[in-house]
């Protein structure tokens, strides 16, 4: 049996905060919405951090932003994470910049809301399923290998309680993209763990932040928030520092040895 001082000595807290800050994260789709707040986080903890988005002038705002924490620690660069040209410009961007890229989290993605199944079209399939789920095979490709080189790393992907049960809201291609976000990072864990790399999905409720913001009013159903917070029994709603907490964790070492997970981050609105 162990004594009480190796047990105190189980994790190295310098250790654990060094490797996080000599590791480079990509966060794709961050230049708003959770990724943007995990990004900030990263940075407030001295890590490097590489911001790519679609939507070049959001991601342009974000910089000029955060343009405090340095040229040293932040590299932002617009880039579709559908199309593999620009993903792997991207890549290599990185380690021209950092010589290195060690893990990647995966938000990018598109939302329509209220879209009945019989009513979406192949061109609206398309945007939502491959801007969800191609991008992030697409990114998480082209980043592997890098990875590799690297040492070994974590990738992150957002998924959502939808892919977990189905979102009548966000319509059946949300459901079916976030759905194959678990079977993709399931897949990523059993091939490349053996290589050092790790890949864990999250899967939140309804988040309080911009994307909300903008579906409910778009709707007139911002008193809908309310009825959702009711039915966690922390009785509140989820919130993008929420999410972030388990981004982070993720990214650590303290889940060194979690990989092809679901970590629900829904306030206990789906226990099983
Ligand atoms: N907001 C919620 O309530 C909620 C709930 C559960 C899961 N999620 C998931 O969490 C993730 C982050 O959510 P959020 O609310 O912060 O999102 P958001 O809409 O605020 O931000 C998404 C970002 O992705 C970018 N993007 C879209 N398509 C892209 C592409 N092809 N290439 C690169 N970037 C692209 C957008 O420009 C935007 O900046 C998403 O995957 C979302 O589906 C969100």
């Amino acid at each position: 049996m162990s004594s009480s001082s190796e047990q105190s000595s189980v994790y190295d807290w310098d250790q654990v905060r060094q490797k996080m800050t000599q590791s480079v994260t990509l966060i794709m789709g961050g230049a708003q919405g959770t990724g943007k707040l995990a990004a900030q986080q990263l940075l407030e903890l001295g890590c490097p951090v590489v911001i790519a988005d679609l939507n070049a002038k959001r991601l342009a705002a974000t910089a000029k932003e955060f343009a405090s924490y340095g040229d040293d620690k932040l590299f932002t660069m617009p880039a579709d994470a559908t199309n593999p040209r620009e993903v792997q410009a991207l890549i290599a961007a990185i380690i021209a910049k950092f010589g290195k890229l060690n893990n990647v989290v995966y938000c990018a993605g598109a939302v329509r809301a209220q879209r009945p199944s019989l009513e979406v079209d192949g061109d609206e399939w398309d945007l939502i399923v491959n801007s969800n789920l191609k991008g992030a095979f697409l990114t998480e490709k082209a980043a592997i290998p890098e990875m590799i080189r690297a040492g070994g790393g974590s990738i992150v992907n957002m998924s959502s309680r939808a892919g977990r049960l189905s979102s009548l809201f966000l319509g059946i291609h949300y459901t079916v993209s976030k759905t194959g976000i678990l079977g993709l990072t399931r897949h990523i864990a059993t091939e490349f763990g053996s290589q050092g790399i790790r890949a864990n999905s999250i899967c939140p409720g309804g988040i309080i932040g911009e994307r909300m913001t903008y579906l409910m009013s778009q709707l007139n159903r911002e008193g809908d928030l309310e009825k959702l917070a009711k039915q966690s029994p922390l009785g509140r709603n989820v919130f993008e520092k929420d999410v972030v907490g388990a981004i982070l964790f993720l990214l650590s070492d303290l889940s060194s040895f979690i990989t092809g997970a679901i970590i629900d981050v829904n306030g206990g609105t789906l226990t099983v």
